[in-house]
């Protein structure tokens, strides 16, 4: 792992903010990612789970965790399994973590190796009622190969037909969508990651780079500063690019007089940031490509205004609108008649801001959370509105991560440029 150490509070406060929710006499248990192969012998690079990450902060395949608060001896509340290490897996594979690191890195007294898993695991059972399996449950996720967590789902579910199954997804996404101060900083090493990667951008793009160097920029700059790389697969879209939402190719020149849209972030320690600018190829905005930029960017600030405490997702969505349809008119994009006469299901606006503008973000780049409550302090979310004219060859939009706060908010990426004037001094200082 590139990142540092991670203090192991965060871990051990996550599991007692899980327990909580807990039934009486429960046992929950949670494990790591595959390793997915490519070919031959190839494989993807590793990834963890994201709610073992939380859980206890190890970064490496076969591991499981279980918790059981009311387990009989008093001992065994917590009990992780890891992959036995030897002399021979750290010459081949390097060093696994040993019993006594992954106490250190999770607060996990109780450590097995992970052949040891079946064995141990009947005693635990035997005294349980009911199982918390987990699983993802990401509203916009379907997943049509089995993981780890489905194998092994199907393993427990097999072998103790009897037990009462409880899930352990809605739990998960209620604390993790509340963030931890060290969670917070985690995130806030991410964005400041990502800033060093767009300062360094600002001055490398002129015309005729292809969006592939940028690319390739903001890669080096990432990992040299302990990021595993991109938090997300990043669109590097030139000109007309930039109307494609999930542009990803990153292969065209970038050409004089275009603007690029770049939402493009770096990972830290498996927390993702999340940011999206637009810079004009050449260093300067045209007046109707500034025009636009500032359209965006009051939307942006208008919505960061209403991320707090108490708003709920349904008003916060028509609000936006509301200023999306306003700039929209004055740019001339959209005309009173289509607002008078638009569906409410699909708005005028709709049609050059075609997505939402604000996802819950954390370990996952599009978090978990619900959606249907109140926003609350500790919560992080994403703020990105857009205007996307293929006409025109224009697309911007601009992202930021926000945290809510008891007194309103905070923009973790306040200090990455994002005036215009700021974006094009910088270009040609
Ligand atoms: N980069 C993905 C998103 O903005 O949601
Ligand atoms: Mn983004
Ligand atoms: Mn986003």
């Amino acid at each position: 792992m590139k990142y540092s150490a991670i203090k192991k509070d965060l871990f051990i406060d996550n599991r007692k903010n899980y327990s909580k929710h807990l039934k009486p006499n429960s046992l929950a248990l949670f494990v790591s990612n595959d390793i997915l192969p490519t070919n031959a012998d190839g494989a993807l690079g590793f990834v963890q789970n994201s709610d073992l990450f939380y859980l206890t902060g190890v970064d490496q395949e076969d591991t499981i965790l279980m918790i059981f608060p009311d387990v009989k001896d008093g001992k065994h509340k917590e009990v992780l399994f890891i992959k036995e290490t030897s002399e021979l897996i750290a010459i081949w594979e390097g060093a696994k973590l040993t019993k006594a690191q992954a106490t250190e890195v999770s607060g996990i007294e109780h450590i097995y190796w992970h052949h040891e898993f079946e064995k141990t695991f009947k005693t635990f059972a035997f005294q349980a009622e009911n199982f918390y399996l987990n699983s993802n449950e990401h509203t916009r996720r379907y997943i049509d190969m089995e993981t780890a967590e489905m194998r092994f789902n199907k393993k427990i579910k097999k072998q103790y037909p009897l037990h009462r199954i409880e899930r352990s997804a809605p739990i998960m996404h209620r604390t993790r969508s509340i963030k931890h101060p060290i969670e917070i900083d985690l995130m806030q090493q991410a964005c400041d990651i990502t800033e060093k990667g767009f300062r360094r951008l600002l001055s490398f793009t002129k015309p005729g780079v292809m969006e592939y160097e940028i690319e390739a920029e903001l890669i080096h700059e990432f990992v040299r500063n302990r990021s595993r790389g991109f938090a997300y697969g990043p669109i590097i879209a030139s000109g007309g690019n930039a109307c494609v939402l999930h542009y990803v190719e990153n292969n065209k020149p970038c050409k004089d007089g275009d603007v690029i849209l770049l939402d493009v972030a770096a990972e830290y320690a498996n927390y993702a940031s999340d940011m999206t600018r637009a810079i004009p190829v050449n260093g300067k905005f045209s007046k109707r490509q500034r025009e636009v930029y500032d359209a965006v960017l009051r939307v942006m600030k208008g919505a960061t205004n209403m991320l707090k405490i108490g708003n709920t997702f349904e008003k916060y969505n028509l609000a936006v609108g509301d200023l999306m349809t306003q700039e929209l008119l004055q740019l001339g994009l959209i005309k009173s008649e289509d607002v008078k006469n638009q569906n409410p299901a699909w708005p005028a606006y709709k049609k050059y801001f075609m997505h939402g503008t604000s996802h819950f973000i954390g370990l996952d780049v599009h978090d978990v959370g619900f959606f249907a409550e109140p926003m609350q302090a500790g919560m992080a979310f994403t703020v990105e509105p857009g205007i996307y004219i293929p006409e025109e060859n224009l697309g911007i939009r601009l992202e930021n991560n926000i945290i809510i706060t008891s007194s309103g908010n905070d923009d973790l990426m306040k200090n990455i440029p994002l005036e215009a004037d700021e974006i094009e001094a910088l270009m040609n200082a």
